[in-house]
């Protein structure tokens, strides 16, 4: 029977068996190669995804358990690299190998969702689950210090061209 739910804001409806790990399902049913296989078994964070906002570990997720809910991948955070934690894995130039780069991300933009300027030991305690063999520990620290500041300053940006569009509806309300 097929089972359907959202990722990346598209509806999608895949006929697999409902214990099939959500992992494989992205990656060979929908083909989204993004979120990557470590371990399998919940140790190491490479394929984290986030489900209703919550980073979770996809390997050990049956695709069932996400039916009607809303799943999020690397491929959703931006079009083009723009979101503000991609900006600051590119500015401090996180990567090595790269393999648990994604999974890094997505557990850094959740933890930045609650926590709009996490303290080192709150990165930390968030990010301690993703497990990186090249060691860029320091670096994505940095980046996710460097990606509050980033998100901060989008959020600014949103709220000035919100009131100026406001401010406009009112001017253009008012000579009506
Ligand atoms: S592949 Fe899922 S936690 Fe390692
Ligand atoms: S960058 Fe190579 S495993 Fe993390």
């Amino acid at each position: 029977m097929a089972i359907q739910f959202i990722v990346n804001g598209k509806p999608q409806s895949v006929d697999v068996p409902p214990n099939m790990p959500l992992l494989w399902v992205l990656r060979d049913t929908l083909g989204m190669t993004g979120t990557k296989f470590g371990c399998g078994m919940a140790l190491c964070g490479a394929c984290t995804v986030h489900i209703e906002g919550e980073p979770t570990r996809s390997c050990i997720t049956p695709v069932s358990s996400v039916a009607g809910k809303k799943v999020m991948t690397i491929e959703g955070l931006s079009p083009d690299r723009s979101h503000p934690v991609q900006r600051a894995w590119i500015e401090v130039d996180v990567p090595q190998c790269g393999y648990c780069q994604s999974g890094q991300i997505m557990s850094a933009v959740a933890l930045l969702a609650k926590n709009a300027k996490p303290s080192d030991p709150e990165i930390d305690d968030a990010m301690k689950g993703n497990i990186c063999r090249c060691g860029t520990y320091q670096r994505i620290r940095e980046a996710v210090h460097r990606a509050a500041t980033l998100q901060k300053a989008s959020l600014s940006d949103r709220d000035a061209t919100e009131d100026a569009l406001n401010e406009q509806l009112v001017e253009a309300g008012g000579a009506a």
